[in-house]
């Protein structure tokens, strides 16, 4: 991979507050015109939500969308794994051109091993948490992973309703993640908006994963991207 593909990475997790739209939500007739807009937009990474239909009831992307989308951006590619037991596919993904690889910790029959394996793939690690999930689940891998992704919806789809009750989970992962250096980021994805993305700060996220509030804003795009950024400025996580 090309430098700038690799400071491109270093950059975007150097950065205070990450925004990651998730391209579940954009319009895939147009695919290659909405990386670009993106792209223009200044965003950080692009979010694959991959869903097999058994973890969560939706069917979306496979590796060869992946790869479609490595061939028109240097931007890192996050792509996240809904799917029951996803060691049968990472090094696919991995070789599609996924920069980071997340998995739900519900699926894994054995979450440290799938760490070492996407580790050794050479890609960012992710576990993600469904809301039902308690932080309990996590304490053994949050020193081996560089971000946590707390899911503020129950995974499946885009366009629900941030769920409240996800702040006090962010709040306790923020403070575990303290004592941890270097410290993973927390990543928060479902119903995240410019109403939204402030309390999760406040509680610690510093990674804003959106579709609807960026491909559904009336204004556009870019819009919506900046929507989420404004609304983050001057928010520090308590
Ligand atoms: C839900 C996906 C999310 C979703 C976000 O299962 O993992 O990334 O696309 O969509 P919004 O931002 O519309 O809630």
């Amino acid at each position: 991979m090309s430098i700038q593909f690799y400071t491109g990475i270093i950059a975007g997790m150097s950065k205070k507050y990450l925004i990651v739209p998730s391209i579940l939500g954009a319009d895939l007739t147009r695919i290659g015109d909405v990386v670009l807009e993106l792209e223009n937009a200044g965003i950080d990474w692009i979010q694959i939500d991959v869903m097999d239909g058994h973890f969560v009831p939706n069917i979306t992307f496979g590796p060869s969308f992946v790869e479609a989308v490595r061939r028109i951006t240097n931007l890192p590619l996050d792509v996240h794994l809904m799917i029951q037991n996803p060691d049968r596919y990472l090094e696919v993904f991995a070789d599609a051109g996924a920069s980071s690889l997340t998995v739900h910790i519900e699926a894994c029959p054995d979450v440290q091993h799938t760490i070492t394996t996407i580790r050794e793939l050479g890609v960012r690690v992710g576990v993600a948490v469904n809301p039902e999930t308690p932080v309990s689940a996590l304490t053994d891998i949050l020193s081996l992973v560089d971000l946590i992704l707390v899911m503020t919806v129950n995974p499946g789809f885009a366009g629900q309703t941030f769920i409240p009750s996800s702040l006090s989970k962010i709040q306790q992962i923020h403070s575990l993640l303290a004592e941890i250096e270097p410290r993973p980021r927390i990543q928060v994805d479902g119903g995240i908006t410019a109403e939204t993305a402030p309390s999760a700060a406040s509680a610690g996220a510093d990674i804003f994963v959106a579709a609807s509030a960026i491909f559904k804003h009336p204004e556009g795009i870019k819009a919506g991207v900046e929507s989420i950024k404004n609304s983050l400025v001057g928010i520090k996580a308590i």
